[in-house]
């Protein structure tokens, strides 16, 4: 096994070299401190592996994503979600007859406890639905309380059943509270995206048969976002799983993590960029100007990735798609057009280039949402639907360990000297 030699002081550490799939390598420090009395200081962890992972891969230099092994473009033309679902969960492609039974499995599972119903309606209309899905899923634990020991595999796997199987109707409940239109239940004759479709967009009073192309479109958004290595909110997950949190606990961290406006609460935030833009009239030049100012807190939602120094394969393939969904639908949307200009003009510019700045998954998938019908506020927890494969394959590897610990980072310490208390009537 490879090794690195660090010197510090008069003392000399080997340290072993483990080296991945493609070729990354990591040092294992493991006996830094017990040995030399260092610990690693790496702010935002952007060099630092909590541990080995098997379930997704990113290239973040040449611009490629794999889930298992496929090409993220091959699973993107060829396979459903829920085939994705089982693949990034089970380690490998069902067979017709297991994906059929998975399906099955899940559709057992689309209802929610009709008492969920106070939950949602607990919140004001004005809520945000990720803060709506985030409580959804913890209320889960609570009512499968049968299930939720994260070392026992079968618990898990009922419990990644259920949370595959009810968050479309746990979101599309939360969207018709806050709309004030009656729920509508779940149609297990539909396959997952018309499903959610239909219950999102659907009335009593009208017939509804969901678009295919709204569908198929759907099914990709999902495929590309289920899962993308240790990015923030699945660390959360893995981060409260290693304390033996349940399944449903930790996901909820999870959803709380991808909401933050750096992370998947981004898409949210192109689209309101794109709109301010538009509304103002404000020329692209003027944005990217904006985006280079240090001065200026403006930056281009939707670019930029601590992995990706390439593009995003996934905004190349929602670029593509958007041009297709919205032909498709007869939707002519002017901000793809000033998204295309604002792509256009930051990727000729020094700035973007030298800090290889490009779209990310974030930057085009608000566009297809909105032609889809969905309200700017939605797309966030459409995000977490479909990551939810992800962190839930992410979690079981890491409950499957036996070398799991809980994690327990190290600080460097740089506050007060030991001094004594002062009494109130000396301050
Ligand atoms: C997702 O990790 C994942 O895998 C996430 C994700 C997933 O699938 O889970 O891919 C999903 O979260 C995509 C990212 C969505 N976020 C955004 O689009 C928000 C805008 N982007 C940035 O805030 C930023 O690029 C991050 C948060 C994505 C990455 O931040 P980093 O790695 O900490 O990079 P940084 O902020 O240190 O930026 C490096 C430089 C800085 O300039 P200098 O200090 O070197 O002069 O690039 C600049 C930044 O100012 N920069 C930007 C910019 N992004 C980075 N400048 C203008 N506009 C931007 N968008």
């Amino acid at each position: 096994m490879p090794e690195a030699v660090l010197r510090y002081g008069d003392k000399e550490l080997t340290l072993p070299v483990k080296i991945g799939t493609h070729g990354d390598a990591a040092i294992d420090i493991a006996k830094l401190r017990s040995e030399l009395g260092l610990v690693t200081l790496d702010g935002g962890l952007a060099n630092t592996a909590e541990g080995e992972g098997a379930v997704s891969f990113i290239d973040g230099e040449a611009g490629k994503l794999s889930y298992r092994g496929y090409p993220i473009e091959q699973l993107a033309e060829h396979s459903s979600f829920l085939e994705v679902a089982y693949l990034l969960q089970y380690g490998e492609l069902p067979t017709k007859a297991e994906l059929e039974a998975y399906e099955e499995s899940i559709r057992r599972h689309t209802l929610i406890r009709e008492d969920m119903k106070h939950l949602f309606e607990a919140f004001p209309h004005s809520a945000h639905p990720m803060q709506i899905l985030a409580s959804a899923v913890s209320a889960l634990a609570s009512y499968y309380p049968d299930a939720l020991d994260p070392l026992d595999e079968e618990a898990v796997d009922i419990s990644s059943r259920r949370l595959i199987a009810k968050t479309p109707t746990m979101i599309a409940w939360a969207y018709k509270y806050r709309v004030s239109q009656p729920y509508t239940y779940p149609d297990n004759t539909l396959d997952y995206a018309s499903n959610f479709l239909k219950m999102m967009f659907s009335v009593p009073a009208e017939e509804y048969l969901p678009d295919p192309v709204v569908a198929k479109a759907l099914n990709l958004l999902l495929i590309l976002h289920a899962d993308h290595g240790q990015n923030c909110s699945t660390s959360a997950v893995r981060l409260v799983g290693s304390s033996r949190s349940n399944i449903f606990s930790s996901v909820a961290a999870g959803i709380h993590a991808l909401a933050g406006p750096l992370h998947g609460g981004a898409n949210q935030e192109v689209l309101e960029m794109l709109q301010e833009l538009y509304d103002s009239g404000t020329s692209v030049e003027t944005a990217v100007k904006r985006a280079k100012d240090k001065n200026d807190p403006f930056r281009l939602m939707g670019f930029g990735h601590r992995v990706y120094k390439n593009f995003d394969p996934r905004a190349r393939i929602l670029k593509k798609a958007a041009d297709e969904v919205l032909d498709a639908l007869d939707v002519d949307d002017p901000l793809l057009d000033i998204a295309r200009e604002l792509e256009e003009v930051a990727l000729n510019d020094e700035y973007f280039v030298e800090r290889k700045l490009y779209p990310n998954v974030d930057f085009y998938s608000g566009i297809i949402y909105r032609a889809m019908g969905f309200p700017v506020d939605m797309f966030t927890v459409l995000f977490a639907l479909g990551r939810m494969p992800g962190w839930i394959a992410q979690f079981r590897e890491l409950m499957s360990k036996p070398e799991t610990r809980i994690f327990r980072p190290r600080q460097l310490y740089v506050g007060y000297d030991y001094r004594d208390y002062v009494p109130i009537d000396r301050r």
